[in-house]
């Protein structure tokens, strides 16, 4: 069966990370994907989690204590101040970072990504990725501001060096209403 949007992303994580691995979690929103990493990486591994909303946090951290994971720093911060957050020790171990780009479901719908905060964090984190770590979007283009965030991506992925990455776009072109898709960059040796 061909992967579905969130699903395919999970798996290029599995691919990717290892135990042991540091993660980040771009965009925690109700922190679905944290408790994902949380449970990939493992007790020895450690995700980092960002979001520039209070309730998302509050949200990210419950929902790791329900799930008993104590593997995870949770950061009321932009994602592009990922950097100030995390020790050195933490980010040699970089295996990989999720993005779910666009508006928190259920919330505000005015408080969304943009393209130059997320390019700015796409820059930061692929810098400092394991060779072979990954960096998945998740891009939700539907919203107002969804289609420039998606032209800016596309813009700054098409142009990364081949040499050093490889980049990745999977999406379903037959679906009504702008569908999610996903664009992956990975590291190469
Ligand atoms: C589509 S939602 C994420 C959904 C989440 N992955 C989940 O499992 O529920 C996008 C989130 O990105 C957050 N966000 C927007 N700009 C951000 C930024 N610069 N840094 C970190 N988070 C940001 C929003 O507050 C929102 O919660």
């Amino acid at each position: 069966m061909i992967k579905g949007i969130i699903n395919y992303s999970h798996y290029l994580m599995e691919e990717a990370v290892k135990k042991g691995d540091t993660v980040i979690d771009a965009t925690c929103g109700n922190g679905h994907d944290t408790i994902f990493l949380s449970q990939l990486v493992g007790e020895d591994g450690h995700v980092f989690g960002f979001d520039i909303q209070e309730q998302a946090i509050l949200n990210t951290k419950a929902r790791l204590v329900r799930n008993k994971l104590t593997n995870a720093t949770v950061i009321n911060d932009s994602h592009s101040n990922f950097m100030h957050h995390m020790p050195v020790d933490k980010l040699t171990r970089l295996g990989g970072a999720i993005f779910n780009l666009g508006y928190l479901p259920g919330s505000d719908k005015s408080v969304i990504t943009h393209s130059e905060s997320t390019i700015l964090a796409i820059e930061g984190i692929i810098s400092h990725l394991k060779q072979n770590g990954i960096v998945v979007l998740v891009v939700y283009h539907g919203h107002e501001g969804g289609e420039e965030e998606r032209e800016q991506l596309m813009k700054y992925v098409r142009l990364l060096d081949q040499k050093l990455y490889h980049v990745l776009c999977y999406g379903f072109i037959n679906q009504k209403n702008d569908p999610p898709f996903i664009l992956a960059i990975q590291k190469r040796n």
